[in-house]
């Protein structure tokens, strides 16, 4: 049995996650003594892997594409937030040995918009793009702002029609032709196409004067979301680093029960690109 607290990410591919290095520091900050590592786990041998880390005494685990749905339903509790999301990112050994499931992508979101940037949200009109996992995982916290309106348009129209519903129309689902309403003042990014550095095709005149873009997706150089953006004389053009550190120090305070201080741990990273 480790004598250091044992804590990792799960993924495929996970080679490049930043999620070691920032827990690590968050460690470090906070004079925790624990460790956290990068571990290739495919859908595939998901149970498998999460049983024998928890069996071998780890106490918390960060879980990303694609294996949040299966921790969701791994978790034998669930905050109300991963219920919204019906995915979890974070798990948690609790003192009974039941495993608690949460959500802490949308908060890290909200985090990153609200107090690093100041960005108010509220009666703001805030256009989500993309309806799969990544817009799930936002969608609760985001309404919590109480924007005027929020609006999720996706390249398959019905699948964003489908999550208002299961959403109880508490935002309006759309395809990307149907967007040539009045512009949004923050346009999110939550679609794949950053992965593979494209773009949703996207209509003109969509941003606001003074409005924001962020991408949930993140790179060492910007992406093609952040350059659109800039091209569309944003006010600021965000990549999701800030979600990132952000969505981690809720984890690691959920496990830790210690809030690491995130300032310090952007500029740092953002220093290393
Ligand atoms: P994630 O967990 O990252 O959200 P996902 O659940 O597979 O991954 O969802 C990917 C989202 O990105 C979907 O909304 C997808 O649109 P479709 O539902 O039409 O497939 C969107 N997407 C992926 N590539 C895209 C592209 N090149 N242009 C526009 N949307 C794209």
């Amino acid at each position: 049995m480790n004598t250091i607290d044992q804590y990792a990410v799960f993924g495929s591919p996970i080679n490049h996650s930043k999620s070691p290095r920032i827990h690590r520091l968050f460690a470090e900050q906070s004079h925790q003594n624990l460790d956290y590592v990068a571990q290739e786990v495919t859908a595939e041998n998901f149970v498998t892997a999460v049983t024998e880390f928890f069996a071998q005494g780890g106490k918390g685990l960060n879980c990303t594409v694609p294996l949040k749905e299966l921790a969701y339903r791994f978790a034998t509790q669930k905050t109300e937030r991963a219920k919204a999301a019906k995915a979890v990112n974070t798990l948690a050994l609790r003192p009974d040995g039941s495993i608690l499931g949460d959500n802490t992508d949308g908060i890290g979101l909200v985090n990153d918009l609200t107090v690093n940037h100041g960005i108010v949200l509220k009666d703001k009109r805030v256009l989500i793009l993309g309806a799969g996992g990544a817009t799930r995982g936002i969608l609760a916290l985001l309404l919590e702002q109480k924007p005027d309106c929020l609006i999720v348009a996706n390249r398959t129209a019905e699948k964003a029609l489908q999550l208002a519903i299961e959403f109880n129309h508490s935002f309006d689902g759309c395809g990307f032709d149907d967007l040539h309403d009045q512009p949004f003042d923050l346009i999110l990014n939550a679609t794949s196409a950053s992965l593979s550095n494209e773009l949703p095709p996207l209509p003109e005149n969509l941003l606001a004067k003074n409005g924001v873009c962020y991408d949930l997706a993140y790179g060492n150089t910007p992406t093609a979301f952040v350059r659109w953006g800039k091209l569309q004389n944003a006010s600021k053009s965000l990549d999701g680093l800030g979600m990132l550190v952000e969505q981690a120090a809720e984890a690691f305070a959920l496990w830790r029960s210690v809030r690491p201080d995130t300032k310090a741990v952007i500029d740092l990273l953002n220093t290393e690109r």
